[in-house]
């Protein structure tokens, strides 16, 4: 038991978090990848619901560049029209999708609202009156039926996840503006000379933030760690490898995947690197599936293993007698004649890293251990015994992602 409460734990964590979906086998194309990370179409859905929603809420208030025109009305001639502090405040996006494709990953939203509020001024000077004639009010403009497009490219680059924009788009179908305040008969006049110019306004401003918005994302993965740390010995190698392989409904990411050593510069080579199929459930429905090689765990077990974590003392047990000599008396009388009432203790070390063997449903696990059994004399240690010993744990595997739980089985 103390084994299983020693591995297990490892095997855990790295484990009951990754067997999930996946539609797609390990990208079998290069050497280095050991895990494979696959979003579904579920899984890049909520992606997408998350980046609009990060969008919409850093982009507004947006505030667009002043709008001036010079209108010449009859009898009046040139009125001269501004419409200032103009601020979208509320963007609503009706329905939205998100698509990998040949050229990259295109997200569409369609039937978006913008609410936008404004300053409106103009003036003229008449023949009729010496004097010059201004006015002023507010505006609140309602922009309907907007289209936003983009398509992203994704590739790696030194092993890190580059983004860029392939393609970039924002239509708007209909405007509708009101005036309020100021004198109502020169408004329709106003709606005409606006109109056009705060569509491509809007257009222009929503394009320019997108493109913004993803350089930034760019910058953010650029600069995100290589290597997690996960404890003290351990960090896990999240190198990507390979570009992203895009599928009509997932995107494939290859990472190394490896647990490398913190302290040390490398550690053991004794995980074998052949790929096999990876442990997969199959369920459509998750977001996300992760496939990891058996190198993966036998790397984690290799770097445990030298790490020496893998070695303990036991030195009680239920029945404390049987630790101590006088309790071997009549069962092995040379150790009582030898070392009369010392107290004994067990040190058990695995002789080597366990072996871990990953197949469709379960996994194999061999541990070979060696027991020793020391006498305890005057304050010196005295191994008196040893005793070499191989489990051989099976753990089946039984996926309930549903519920965000997965369970694992022993036998
Ligand atoms: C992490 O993985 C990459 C790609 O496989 C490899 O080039 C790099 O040496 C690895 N880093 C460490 C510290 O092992
Ligand atoms: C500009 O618009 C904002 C928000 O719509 C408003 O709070 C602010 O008072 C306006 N500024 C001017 C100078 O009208
Ligand atoms: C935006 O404008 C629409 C139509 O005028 C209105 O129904 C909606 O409440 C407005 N939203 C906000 C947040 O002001
Ligand atoms: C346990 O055994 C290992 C391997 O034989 C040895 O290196 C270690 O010092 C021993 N530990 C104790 C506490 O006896």
């Amino acid at each position: 038991m103390k084994i299983l409460s020693k591995i297990l734990p490892l095997l855990l964590l790295f484990i009951t978090s990754s067997f999930f979906s996946s539609q797609a086998q390990v990208g079998a194309s290069n050497q280095e990848s050991f895990t494979s990370i696959i979003i579904s179409q579920t899984g890049l859905d909520f992606v997408k619901d998350l980046l609009i929603t990060k969008a919409i809420s850093s982009i507004i208030p947006l505030a667009l560049p002043k709008i001036e025109r010079a209108v010449k009305i009859p009898i009046l001639g040139n009125v001269r029209m501004v419409l200032s502090n103009i601020t979208i405040y509320n963007i609503d996006v009706l329905s939205s999708y998100v698509k990998p494709g040949d050229t990259g990953v295109v997200f569409v939203a369609s039937g978006t609202t913008c609410n936008l509020s404004a300053n409106w001024f103009y003036e003229y000077t008449t023949w009729l009156l010496p004097i010059q004639i201004s006015d002023h009010g507010i505006a609140s403009v309602q922009v309907e039926g907007m289209q936003v497009g983009l398509t992203l490219g994704l590739e790696t680059q030194e092993g890190t996840l580059k983004l860029s924009l392939v393609d970039c788009g924002c239509y708007v179908k209909d405007i509708s503006i009101k005036l309020d305040g100021g004198a109502s008969w020169l408004y329709q006049g106003m709606i005409n000379a606006f109109e056009e110019q705060i569509v491509s306004a809007v257009e222009n401003a929503i394009t320019k933030k997108l493109k913004e918005g993803i350089s930034k994302l760019d910058s953010l993965l650029q600069s995100l760690p290589k290597e997690i740390p996960v404890d003290d010995h351990a960090s896990l190698n999240i190198t990507f490898v390979d570009n992203p392989l895009l599928t009509s409904s997932s995107i494939e990411f290859d990472i190394n995947g490896l647990f490398t050593a913190r302290k040390k510069a490398s550690i053991p080579n004794y995980y074998n690197s052949n790929l096999q199929p990876p442990v997969f459930c199959s369920d459509q429905s998750k977001m996300l599936g992760i496939s990891l090689d058996e190198a993966v765990l036998n790397s984690a077990s290799a770097l445990y293993y030298d790490a020496e974590f893998m070695q303990w003392t036991v030195d009680k047990v239920p029945d404390q007698s049987l630790l101590n000599t006088a309790g071997w008396r009549f069962i092995i009388p040379q150790l009582y004649r030898k070392y009369p009432n010392d107290d004994m203790n067990l040190n058990i070390s695995l002789s080597s890293p366990p072996v871990i063997r990953v197949a469709e449903d379960n996994i194999d696990a061999t541990v070979h251990a060696d027991l020793i059994i020391d006498v305890l004399e005057s304050g010196e240690v005295i191994p008196v015994a040893c005793i070499s010993l191989a489990f051989i744990l099976n753990i089946t595997i039984l996926c309930y992602f549903g519920t965000g739980y997965s369970w694992l089985m022993f036998s």
